[in-house]
């Protein structure tokens, strides 16, 4: 069986490694999987595949026009890389990928093809890196209704956390070493910015509730400007601080948030490093916990080999998703928030509960307010978080 790579960056080397590593075990099973090329965008920079003769190519079209029925996408850009899965699509090829932003973005579009051309679309590599939690949910929501789920969906900015925290580093720090790890992306804007659990909560969020939702109403605040006094406040409360990207759907309205959290010892305070943690409710069953490793090369790498088997093996599950229920997104749940800000405008004045200077910075705890309000009073120089409260 032939299949295509595009992209050879920290997951494309790390699939030819399974695949090169792994060839006799996968051929005892039945799965002659061979590399028939792989698109890169250089060719003259130099590269050392496991397998000597793989062959290169920068011609989108030699993929395109391939016999190969199955591409694996690896690749980081969002409209190339969208147009280029449209027409692999338009052209019968199954399409495994790992592209959070291309999936997120063009989720709708992107299923209705698949299912218009007969195609497999199996993005389990593109949520939480080796956990398994995309085909579990697809499996739940044929026969139950699943209303909340939350996660810490970012290796880097939960990287960055965690060694802050227990042994702490500095940000620029452990924001290098969370590079070098291969966690981060090479422009790690949206890691620490929170665009990257945004779109991995839209993906799971639509999945489990099989609605719409757009990026751009998901409120959204990352961990860029956190500083060591925010540890130290936490510190003195007994919390830790993690990226929590959650939504919850309740009288068909969907709340949706990605926010730093101050949490107190459950399963989310206790993920470390570059782990992701998945926190699902659903009607059969109070809630089910996955955790694991959400960001890295062999690990992305194996969610896709796990994506390829099921396609080629014909046990994928046919996409469902359509979209067909409609919810109004909003954010009106109500939680006190630690705000971190040198000047306090008359907006924030107005809602504090107790506030304490410290040099420069006041650290101000709100009264209980939701999101839709702190965001009316939100400016560029504030950190804030999230107490607990709808965790
Ligand atoms: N940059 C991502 C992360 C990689 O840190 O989680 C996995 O999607």
């Amino acid at each position: 069986m032939k299949i295509a790579i595009m992209g050879f960056g920290t997951v494309g080397t790390g699939v030819e490694e399974i695949l090169y590593k792994k060839k006799e075990s996968l051929l005892k099973n039945c799965f002659d999987i061979e590399i028939d090329r792989v698109l890169i965008r250089d060719k003259d920079k130099k590269r050392s595949p496991l397998k000597s003769d793989i062959v290169f190519t920068d011609d989108f079209d030699e993929i395109l026009n391939s016999q190969v029925d199955t591409v694996i996408d690896v690749t980081s850009s969002l409209e190339e890389t969208y147009e280029r899965i449209v027409l692999l699509m338009k052209a019968g090829k199954n399409i495994v990928t790992a592209n959070k932003a291309v999936v997120s973005k063009y989720f709708e579009e992107l299923n209705a093809l698949a299912r218009e051309n007969k195609v497999y679309f199996s993005y389990e590599a593109s949520v939480a890196g080796a956990i398994p939690v995309i085909h579990p949910i697809m499996e739940e929501s044929f026969f139950s209704d699943m209303n909340k789920i939350h996660g810490i969906l970012n290796g880097t900015s939960n990287y960055i956390l965690s060694k802050m925290e227990v042994e702490g580093s500095s940000y620029a720090d452990v924001l290098k070493e969370a590079q070098d790890l291969g966690y981060a992306e090479a422009d790690p804007t949206a890691d620490v910015g929170g665009f990257d659990a945004m779109r991995k909560i839209r993906i799971l969020s639509s999945l489990i509730y099989n609605a719409k939702i757009d990026e751009g109403d998901i409120f959204t605040f990352g961990i860029s400007n956190i500083k060591k006094s925010d540890f130290d406040y936490a510190k003195e409360l007994g919390y830790s601080i993690r990226l929590i990207a959650k939504s919850v759907l309740s009288q068909g309205k969907i709340n949706i948030s990605v926010i730093p959290t101050f949490l107190k010892d459950n399963f989310f305070a206790k993920t470390f490093d570059g782990t992701n943690a998945v926190k699902v409710w659903g009607e059969n069953f109070s809630c089910y916990e996955f955790k694991g490793p959400g960001a890295g090369r062999l690990e992305t790498a194996d969610a896709i080999m796990r994506d390829l088997l099921r396609i080629l093996s014909r046990r994928e599950i046919n996409t469902f998703y359509d979209a067909s229920n409609s919810y109004e997104v909003e954010n009106n749940l109500k939680s006190k928030f630690y705000v971190r800000t040198s000047k306090v405008n008359p907006g924030l004045k107005e809602l504090i509960e107790e506030e304490r200077v410290l040099g420069q910075d006041h650290h101000i705890i709100t009264r209980e307010i939701n999101l839709d309000e702190l965001k009316t009073v939100l400016d560029d120089e504030m950190f804030i978080v999230e107490i607990e409260g709808t965790i």
